[in-house]
């Protein structure tokens, strides 16, 4: 590597230092959603995490799972693993293609720890000191690390520490434990994050529970990090960290072509619906010059419209300054989280039949049309349910009509789009 080996904070100015970060997420950091995201104010990509025993082993998951391209740059590639050989060879065969190699503690996924990696080695700290320090040695790249939240707060401080001792040059934090998943995902802790960024020296990434930029800069306020992640709350807006002057050289060409969608920040937006579809349309547009899997294409999509009607802002009841938590508001989100697809029905299934980007492009551009000219749905088609009928001598239309028809597919949208981490 040219540049020599750059450590701490001489690496971190190298890269910009960067305050706005996208999450590594699987089916969710693709190479365009990341290249989506830098043009709306993120200054540091991750990609999804790379299993290391897959990657050597399974040339199709070989092929799919890394992508990047020259502009893809500031970029942390990160991998997760047990086998510390095996993570040496992905490390090598990658770090030519980004600024650092990340390696995941931090996953809580049921196959994390059956395979034995993420979350599930964060007692293991002899291993954890092993990956790290041979990665410092061994690679041209600095080596970074993500964790989580630990069951107690020294030993979240022993093990930041213990990460940093070993080499790594960056360190980011989710603020959440490896039990914080699912329903009991909950909000983050900043204030754990702030005691473990105060134990360290390296350059510090702050995440979880980041929905809109005045969260990003409360977050930075609170745990003093050097930049946020984000991951939930990119996904369903790029645009999250939006702000007039992180978008200074932005293309202007790139610009004028959507104009419907650029220029406006998030908060100030005054149509919704169209910015979440403006953002589709760049997304796919990405798309077509960088090579995504079409399920992935599929589900950012449908989070993009989801975030037409939410407010993230709002969604919250109240900050409790003193410990650096927030507390959710519960219902309000569900309430405001309804995605265009739930209303254009027809749209919605279509897409999810869609068998190619071209086809997804144009599902959008016919949405951003009735959308414009506030044309309705087509009313659903009715379903004939003769039991029904027959004991209630009802008439089928009223009690298998439009209401009832759009009612009974609530809740599935999820189903059909899950990815929940
Ligand atoms: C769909 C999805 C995939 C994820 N994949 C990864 C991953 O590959 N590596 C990782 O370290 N974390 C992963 N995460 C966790 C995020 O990086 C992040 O830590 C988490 O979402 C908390 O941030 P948030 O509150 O902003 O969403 C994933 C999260 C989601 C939602």
């Amino acid at each position: 590597m040219a540049r020599g080996k750059l450590e701490g904070y001489e690496f971190w100015k190298w890269i910009g230092a960067p305050r706005y970060v996208l999450a590594p997420m699987v089916d969710g950091s693709d190479v365009s959603y990341r290249m989506l995201c830098r043009r709306y104010g993120v200054t540091l990509c991750y990609t999804p995490m790379i299993v290391a025993s897959s990657f050597l082993w399974d040339s199709a998951y070989r092929e799919e799972v890394f992508g990047t391209a020259e502009e893809d740059k500031p970029l942390f590639a990160q991998i997760c693993g047990d086998d510390v050989e095996a993570m040496v060879k992905v490390a090598k065969t990658i770090e030519k293609s980004c600024d650092a190699v990340d390696v995941n503690f931090g996953c809580p996924q049921k196959y994390a720890k059956r395979a034995h990696y993420g979350a599930y080695l964060q007692d293991e700290w002899d291993l954890i000191r092993k990956i790290v320090s041979t990665l410092h040695s061994c690679l041209e790249v600095p080596v970074t690390a993500k964790f989580r939240k630990q069951f107690s707060t020294d030993r979240t401080v022993g093990l930041a520490r213990l990460l940093e001792e070993s080499g790594a040059q960056v360190i980011c934090m989710h603020g959440r434990t490896r039990k914080q998943k699912g329903a009991k995902t909950g909000e983050a802790d900043w204030e754990e994050i702030r005691i473990a960024r105060e134990a360290v020296h390296v350059p510090f990434i702050a995440n979880g529970s980041i929905r809109s930029l005045e969260d990003a800069e409360e977050c930075l306020r609170i745990t003093k990090a050097d930049a946020v992640m984000s991951g939930e709350g990119l996904r369903r807006c790029p645009a999250l960290f939006y702000s007039p002057s992180s978008l200074s050289d932005i293309d202007s060409s790139f610009s004028s072509s959507s104009c419907w969608s650029v220029g406006k920040p998030f908060s100030e937006a005054s149509n919704g619906h169209t910015r979440g579809i403006g953002y589709a349309l760049e997304y796919l547009d990405l798309c077509g010059k960088y090579c995504t899997p079409l399920d992935v294409v599929k589900e950012h999509v449908h989070r993009m419209l989801l975030s037409d009607l939410t407010t993230p802002a709002a969604t919250f009841k109240s900050f409790d300054t003193k410990r650096g938590r927030r507390h959710w508001a519960k219902g309000k989100e569900e309430e405001k989280t309804r995605s265009l697809l739930e209303t254009h029905w027809d749209v919605r299934e279509k897409m999810m039949d869609a068998h190619s980007v071209e086809e997804v492009r144009d599902l959008m551009g016919m949405l951003k049309g009735r959308v414009l000219t506030d044309t309705p749905p087509p009313p659903r088609p009715a379903r004939h349910e003769p039991q029904a009928e027959e004991e209630d001598g009802l008439d089928g239309s009223i009690l298998f009509g439009e209401e009832e028809a759009s009612c009974s597919n609530e809740g599935a949208e999820d189903e059909l789009f899950s990815g929940d981490y």
